[in-house]
């Protein structure tokens, strides 16, 4: 019997390269599958090369509604951004679309799992733990198990006929609702500034003189309205990326920690995210209280590095999200964001859920805060602190 192999597919270089190395090296009938999760591509063309490559089967799947709601809300509601800057957009689609190859799998009765990533990057192990968390079926990656190298990965490509668009040539791109990552090429000199025509969700040139406001609305940790206007949650997401891109805002460029240790120069383009992230932790400052506010940055970082680092499944992820689901309870408000040539500012906001008191924070007349109180909280709260530079002193002018 032929063995029958599942592989996720994009029609990009990698995943082209595999179908070809399944066929010919493993000798198997492959199975592809395209999870649409926002990437923008045309998912007839894409099927179109899968036969092209003589898979003898191509599954479609929407599933970008799961995408936000199941991955990018709650994303939304841990603040969640690695190393403080990435928001996830790669990391949080590979789980999604591991689980759907899992589906798939079953129902064909493959006889094992494939996959495109190499033995460089985190989407291995994003990949990796999904799928073992759900299958005992071998796993077979040839870009890692023969140690390929992109320009290997072009001239296979070439002999085969697998058709590479220019940008993939120049670049690695990863796109998906939440984000556009741009690997490799000129970026991998970390002091190249990135070239313009590698944006395409941000506008870098001619950006109009006068700022841009953006109002979004949230539900218990959940943007449900922008602008006035309730939008279902993929049609918000885009506007919120097309309206901040085209105000110049979403780049993010910086050097990344990857899970097998490398360190990388990444740059992103997402501006949703960065627009949504911004104005939801703006919001949780003003209806948490500051206990709440330290704490939750805590689960926050550990919540994002969990999802960067594969482990979505984790069981410890899922008790921080239970703790996040809690703590979104009173986030409801509307914050207004100013963008302008690139930037992005919150300069207002609003809750009934509002901790903020203008009785006690104003400076005027009105105000109900009786300041003689503050005399004896604050000696108490410096009392350790006071003691011990005292202390310091005296054994310093000691020795
Ligand atoms: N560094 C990011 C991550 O690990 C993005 C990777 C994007 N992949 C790519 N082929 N450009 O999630």
């Amino acid at each position: 019997m032929t063995e029958r192999g599942i592989l996720a597919f994009s029609g990009g270089l990698d995943t082209s390269v595999v179908v070809k190395y399944l066929q010919e090296e493993y000798d198997m009938d492959v199975i592809t599958v395209t999870v649409d999760v926002g990437q923008g591509d045309d998912q007839k063309k894409i099927e179109a090369k899968a036969k092209k490559l003589g898979v003898i089967k191509h599954y479609n799947i929407d599933a970008r509604k799961e995408f936000v709601e199941n991955f990018i809300f709650p994303s939304i509601k841990a603040n969640a951004l690695y190393q403080k800057k990435y928001c996830l957009a790669t990391a949080l689609a590979r789980p999604l679309i591991a689980e759907k190859v899992l589906e798939i799998a079953k129902k064909e009765k493959v006889t094992a799992l494939a996959h495109g990533c190499s033995g460089k990057g985190n989407d291995q192990v994003r990949f990796d733990i999904t799928l073992r968390s759900g299958s005992d079926l071998p796993i077979i990656a040839p870009i890692r198990d023969k140690n390929l190298d992109r320009v290997t990965e072009l001239k296979f490509a070439k002999k085969h006929g697998i058709e590479i668009d220019s940008v993939a040539k120049r670049f690695s791109i990863d796109q998906n609702l939440w984000g556009r990552a741009i690997e490799g090429g000129v970026l991998e000199d970390p002091y190249n500034e990135p070239p313009e025509d590698a944006f395409i969700w941000v506008k870098t040139k001619n950006l109009p003189d006068k700022p841009t406001y953006m109002e979004i609305k949230f539900e218990k940790g959940i943007p449900v309205a922008v602008d006035g206007k309730i939008l279902e949650p993929i049609k918000l997401i885009e506007y919120v990326n097309k309206k901040a891109g085209d105000a110049g805002v979403g780049i993010v460029d910086h050097i990344e920690d990857r899970v097998v240790g490398i360190k990388s120069r990444e740059v992103y383009e997402t501006p949703g995210a960065i627009c949504l992230i911004e104005a939801h932790a703006d919001l949780e400052k003003m209806v948490h209280t500051k206990h709440e506010n330290k704490f939750k940055s805590i689960i926050d970082d550990e919540w994002a590095y969990l999802a960067y680092s594969g482990l979505w499944q984790d069981p410890l992820k899922q008790e921080l999200d239970a703790f996040i689901q809690t703590s979104q309870k009173p986030v409801s408000g509307i914050v207004k964001l100013k963008l302008f040539k690139g930037s992005v500012r919150v300069v207002g906001r609003k809750s009934e859920y509002s901790l903020y008191s203008h009785k006690i924070a104003t400076y005027g007349t009105e105000s109900t805060f009786d300041q003689r109180l503050a005399k004896g909280f604050v000696e108490l709260w410096g009392i350790q602190s006071t003691e011990a530079i005292k202390l310091q002193k005296k054994m310093s002018t000691k020795t």
